[in-house]
């Protein structure tokens, strides 16, 4: 069992049986988070996708603060390690990492700011949070490699994929379960979920939440 609470806009908290992994938690400054940094307790791994401030967020001092590992690409990790971030993992895009208690890859994203994926599996249970990215047909290889039961996908368009993208990333990815993500946070992205949720009938199962909900999976 794994429970995943959107915390807003890219913002997730992910409870595995024994570990705790917060991805991309811009809490401060985001009016739709649904925790505060603080209330972010034993947190073994903080991860982040890239190096923009509303993936950033508050991943320096949440880390700081419950002593977590930090998982990130190596020029954004090395940015943590001068902000004073211990426990730093500094990775890139390759191949799945075993960390002891989870297992890691960063996968490709199309976007800016020394940008990535971020698959995780522990508890037999795959989940790919693509970040911020455009469509692209490599992710047909995050597929084929990592089979993800889950996929937190961008619909926001803007700055990522839109609703229409995200349709053709489902087919790609071959998920059981889609949770959108990254809309609705600001005037630019807004989306209706509930039209992404009938563009994707007989492909995928959409997860529709709202910041603070949360997807338990069996
Ligand atoms: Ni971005
Ligand atoms: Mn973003």
């Amino acid at each position: 069992m794994v429970k995943l609470k959107w915390l807003g806009h890219a913002a997730w908290l992910i409870e595995f049986k024994n570990v705790k992994v917060v991805i991309d938690p811009f809490l401060n400054g985001n009016p739709t988070a649904s925790m505060k940094p603080e209330d972010l307790t034993n947190i073994d791994y903080v991860m982040v996708t890239h190096n923009h401030q509303d993936h950033v967020g508050d991943s320096f001092n949440i880390a700081k603060q419950n002593g977590s590992k930090f998982v990130a690409m190596y020029d954004t990790a090395a940015i943590a390690q001068q902000s004073g971030v211990q426990n730093i993992i500094g990775m890139n895009k390759g191949s799945m990492r075993n960390l002891g208690n989870i297992e890691v890859a960063l996968t490709n994203a199309i976007h800016s700011g020394n940008e990535s994926g971020i698959v995780l599996r522990a508890d037999n249970v795959t989940i790919y949070h693509a970040g911020d990215t455009a469509l692209f047909k490599d992710m047909e290889l995050v597929n084929k490699l990592y089979k993800p039961d889950i996929a937190l996908l961008p619909i926001g368009g803007f700055f990522t994929m839109g609703p229409n993208e995200a349709v053709e990333a489902v087919k790609m990815i071959a998920p059981k379960v889609t949770i959108p993500m990254h809309y609705n946070t600001f005037e630019q992205i807004k989306q209706d979920p509930s039209k992404f949720l009938e563009m994707c009938k007989g492909i995928t199962n959409v997860v529709i939440l709202s910041p603070g909900e949360e997807y338990t999976h069996e």
